[in-house]
């Protein structure tokens, strides 16, 4: 695969990380520059102690070398510091985990797969709204409360300029919340080893600007209808259909990501390809090349007009 395809479909993989973009992710980065330049600094007062008691002259060591020394780098300085940032990191981490709902913030449940997302809009009662998989569509500065869970291993959902690190665990909900300030395209990265293909298991947020938003939503709550084709008929003969769900038809499987709008997402195989015709085909054909170990099984039998066929009706799914 050609790195710069890669770059592409994925506008910003690997996701930058200490370049906030939102409310939630800001107070991370400064706590985590306030660790990195602190510790840089402690490293290089330690180091000007070593060279000290190797290279100095007697009067500059006995200057520093006394209990004065001991009282304050080793005992007084360690305490203050270390109780500040326990106060810091704990205030931050029970503002940032606070689960009461904040009023008008969206709800949506992303759930980790082997080694992709399940992705369902909630409405205020928890109900299932719009269905997609491997992306998330937001808008621009309202909170998005999402509950993480896990369908098999643990996974962690990361998405470094919008918000902190959560894991997704098995058997329970996890939440966490992000925002993000401008419109763009934020990457995201399972943050957990969970197998095979785990590096290739990435995600996309679009952040909208409102009206936007209100178009993509209203696209995705309107009833689908795909046209009657040759690839409809086929993904549903083929098998595609046992794992795959196209709205408005009768491919309603449930163990792969729901393909309704394939067409119009940014990426294939969970973040890591572009969605362009050749890749489409490619991945059905083979997508074990593409994502080694991923669950889909290679259908290098089909033959090329039923490739073609199918290919065609998945790029037909806006
Ligand atoms: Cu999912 Cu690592």
């Amino acid at each position: 695969m050609n790195a710069d395809r890669l770059a592409r479909a994925l506008s910003g993989w690997p996701p930058p990380v200490l370049d906030p973009a939102g409310p939630y992710s800001e107070p991370v980065t400064r706590l985590a520059w306030a660790l990195l330049l602190g510790g840089f600094g402690v490293l290089a007062v330690v180091i000007a102690a070593l060279a000290i008691a190797i290279w100095g002259g007697p009067a500059l060591k006995r200057r520093l070398g006394g209990d004065r020394a001991i009282w304050i780098g080793g005992f007084a300085f360690p305490v203050i510091v270390l109780t500040a940032l326990l106060i810091w990191g704990l205030t931050l981490t029970s503002r940032l985990s606070a689960t009461d709902p904040i009023a008008g913030e969206m709800r949506v449940q992303v759930t980790g797969e082997m080694w992709w997302w399940r992705v369902a809009y909630l409405d205020e009662s928890g109900r299932e709204r719009i269905r997609d998989a491997n992306e998330l569509h937001i808008p621009v500065g309202r909170p998005v409360m999402i509950e993480l869970a896990s369908a098999d291993v643990v996974h962690s959902f990361w998405i470094p300029r919008l918000g902190g690190k959560m894991d997704m665990i098995p058997g329970r909900t996890n939440r966490l919340r992000i925002q993000a300030d401008a419109p763009g395209v934020y990457a995201g990265q399972c943050a957990e080893y969970c197998g095979g293909p785990h590096a290739l298991m990435g995600f996309v947020v679009i952040a909208h600007t409102p009206a936007d938003f209100v178009r993509w939503q209203a696209g995705r709550t309107a009833p689908a209808r795909p046209p009657e084709s040759a690839g409809r008929r086929l993904f549903e003969q083929r098998g595609c259909a046992a794992c795959h769900t196209v709205g408005g038809t009768a491919a309603n499987g449930l163990a792969g990501p729901d393909l309704s709008h394939i067409a119009s997402r940014r990426s294939l195989g969970a973040g890591i390809l572009p969605n362009d015709r050749p890749t489409l085909s490619r991945w059905i054909a083979d997508s074990q090349a593409l994502k080694p170990g991923n669950r889909m099984p290679a259908y290098r039998q089909l033959p090329a007009d039923e490739l073609r066929a199918i290919t065609d009706y998945m790029g037909s799914l806006k």
